[in-house]
Parts: C-alpha cells; structure tokens; sequence
C-alpha cells in the first residue's frame, strides 16, 4: 500500500529529470508567492486578522511548545492515517476548513469549485463556507466520492436559516457546521485601512442570492437590484445565538450538528449534553477574537470534557507535524485554512492539491520516524510540552 511520504520520492526522482516542484514546499515561500498572486484587497482580508495578529500568531507558535517523544523499534512499512468522522472512513485526519472567500482566491473566480475538485482528488473533506461564489449544490457536484459538509453562519431569519441547511441536506453534505463566533465581524485593522469587506462589494453572496426564502425578502431580485440585496443580506447575516436557540438549530436537521468556535471545555461539556454531535475548537484563525488564546492549547482540556465526543481542531495548522501534534492532543480530525487559500491563488485545484499532498506526506514521515504508525497510536503520552 503507498504512503502519503511516498511523495518525496515522485519529486525527488522527478529531479532526476530535471523536474523541480511547480508550487513551493515551505510555507513561508507558499505565503510569500500568495501575496504576490492575489489582489492587494484579497491578500489582506485572507492574510489579516483580528487586532495587532497576536491571536493568528499564538495560534501558530503554541505549536512549538508541544514536542513528540520519539519511540524507536517500532517501524512500519505502512501507516494509516485514516480516520472515521460521522460515520464516514476518511483516508486522512485533514479537513479543509470553511473560507468564505475562497471562490474569489483563484485566478478564475471559482475557489469553491477548485476546493471541491481538491476534495474529491484528495479524499480531504471541504467544509462549505456559507459565503461562495458558486452556489452550494454546484459546489457539492464537485466534491466526487469525498463527503462535504456545510458550514452555517446563521442569519437573523429563521426561515432563511432553515431554507440553507434543508438545501446543504439535499444537495448531499453530510454534517452542518455552525460557527458560533462570527455574529458580528472581528475588528480587523488590515481591512478597515483599505474599507475593503468583499462580501459589502457583493462577493460571494452566491448561496443567498440563489435562495428562494431569501429572495422572497426582497422587493427586486438580486441581478435587477444588487445593492439592496446585499444591504438584506448584512441585515440579516449574523444571529447572535445563545444556548436557547441549540434545540431549534438541532431540529433543523437529522444531519450530524457540529459546533465551530467553542474553545471552553464547560461549553463543550453543556453543548454535547443538549444534543450536538461535534465540538470543533477553533479560534477562527485569529481573525474573529484577538484575546491571544491560541486553539490547541484550548485541545486538551476540550476532549477530556467531551471524552467520548469528536473534536475537530484548526487555527494556526501549517505542517504534517502540526496535524499530528493536533491529534495526539485530542483532535479526531485538523482543519487547514489559509495554507490551501494560499494554494488556490497559486495553481487553483493543483495549488490545494499540493498543499494538502505536501502536509499529509510530511504527517506520514513523521509518524514513521518517530514510531505512531496511525492515528490511535497518537495519545497525550506521545506529546511533551516544552
Ligand atoms: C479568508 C478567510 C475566510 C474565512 N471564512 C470562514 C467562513 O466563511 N466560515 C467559517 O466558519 N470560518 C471561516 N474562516 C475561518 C476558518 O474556517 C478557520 O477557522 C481558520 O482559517 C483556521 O486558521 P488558519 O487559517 O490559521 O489555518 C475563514 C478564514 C479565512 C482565513
């Protein structure tokens, strides 16, 4: 069977010929070249985040404080880094994490599709932002044999609420994703400096735009009167939900309930007792909150609280030995965000691809070097805090 590090030898072998990688391998050259890709506004509002950063940074650099103890005489010529989420055999631990922006990452202005494409040439899950380019059940076409979920912001309106979620369950996505920590946009210096919000500009409204329940709030529809379009869709984007309205979200689907943001090991413990299916501990990236608590040093005490529970993590993850940190700490599975937006601006659909082979190959050497051949073999015993 092959292992995802198997890829060092494609490229290494490829150097014979002369070939070197068409995308970078670092992520500070991935980074670098992204910027240089993308529009300036496009680079903030995906580079930025909350305050002066201090958030996005501890998300990254808490990282280096957890160290994997190497155990030695037990390799394998196999690994496994599958992994199973709501009922669904997963090849890897990975998910994309929902960026509302994507679509317009590409060069093509389609970044929903090119995600969807890289899940279903991957097996990596998309987690479907709310806000595309290309409307949901486009995007769920596109996503092959590989399971999609849907992320929910959720608006003000119910019926519009209930309308995107009945759609996300018809077109095929297995999970509904609610992201708590988003009601109301982060104070974000980089955007503000330019006035750039992309979705004010009409971007990636696609999902709303095309939604009966939510065109029959409108006097006009959105191609005759974009501008009060898009003023109804930021009146009604953001409800600030409270535990009140966990039963309702709940009855909105039969679909697996997971709830994005939480980070608190009582509100794990309180979520999952009223009925949620999965706890994902994210801080949004830094983008939301810049209190500089990073997400995977909120991991641990999260999955002692729900021990029976899955917990999804992202927030600062840029490498394999990130993704297996991640799991040893307590994660049944790690969303990547910027890396593949960075990719997309790069080569679309081949740009995330390599993103995603090049962290998933990184995850497999080391869990082969250092003697975690799968993903159950990786526990807190396997990590030292530093
Ligand atoms: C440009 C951008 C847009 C995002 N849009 C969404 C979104 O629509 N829904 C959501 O739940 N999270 C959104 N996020 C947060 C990501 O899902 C994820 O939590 C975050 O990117 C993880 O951090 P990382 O970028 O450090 O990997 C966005 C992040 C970025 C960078």
């Amino acid at each position: 069977m092959a292992n995802f590090g198997d890829r060092q030898n494609e490229i290494y072998l490829a150097g014979l010929g002369g070939q070197v990688p068409a995308y970078p391998m670092s992520y500070d050259e991935l980074e670098r070249r992204a910027e240089l890709a993308m529009s300036p506004g496009t680079w903030s509002y995906v580079a930025g985040g909350a305050g002066d950063e201090r958030t996005q940074r501890a998300n990254r650099e808490a990282f280096d404080h957890w160290g994997l103890v190497p155990r030695m005489l037990r390799a394998t010529t196999e690994r496994d880094q599958s992994v199973e989420l709501f009922g669904h055999r997963l090849p890897t631990p990975l998910l994309m994490s929902p960026i509302g922006v994507i679509g317009i990452c590409t060069q093509d202005g389609h970044g929903d599709l090119a995600t969807a494409r890289a899940a279903a040439a991957t097996g990596v899950p998309m987690i479907a932002s709310t806000l595309t380019e290309d409307p949901m059940e486009v995007v769920a076409a596109e996503q092959g044999e590989t399971p999609g979920f849907f992320q929910l912001y959720c608006p003000t309106d119910p019926e519009v609420a209930q309308s995107l979620v009945g759609r996300a369950e018809d077109a095929g996505y297995r999970a509904i994703v609610v992201t708590l920590d988003t009601w109301v946009t982060g104070w974000r210096p980089r955007d503000l400096s330019t006035a750039n919000f992309p979705q004010l500009r009409g971007r990636c409204l696609a999902n709303y735009f095309s939604d009966p329940v939510f065109r029959s709030r409108l006097a006009a529809p959105p191609d005759e009167d974009p501008g009060s379009a898009i003023l109804a869709w930021a009146q009604m984007f953001g409800r600030p939900l409270g535990w009140d309205d966990l039963a309702w979200l709940r009855s909105l689907t039969d679909l697996p309930v997971v709830l994005k943001g939480i980070c608190h090991p009582d509100d794990a413990r309180r979520a999952v007792d009223e009925g949620v299916d999965g706890i994902y501990v994210s801080t949004h990236g830094g983008r939301q909150a810049n209190g500089g608590i990073a997400a995977i040093d909120c991991l641990p005490a999260v999955r002692e609280a729900v021990p029976d529970t899955t917990v999804l993590l992202d927030s600062g993850v840029r490498s394999g030995s990130d993704v297996v940190k991640a799991l040893a700490l307590g994660a049944d599975a790690v969303g990547v965000g910027r890396p593949y937006a960075f990719g997309a601006a790069l080569g679309g659909t081949d740009g995330i691809v390599h993103v995603l082979r090049n962290i998933l190959a990184e995850a497999d050497l080391l869990m082969a070097v250092d003697g975690y051949p799968t993903v159950p073999d990786l526990g807190p015993e396997a990590m030292r805090r530093l």
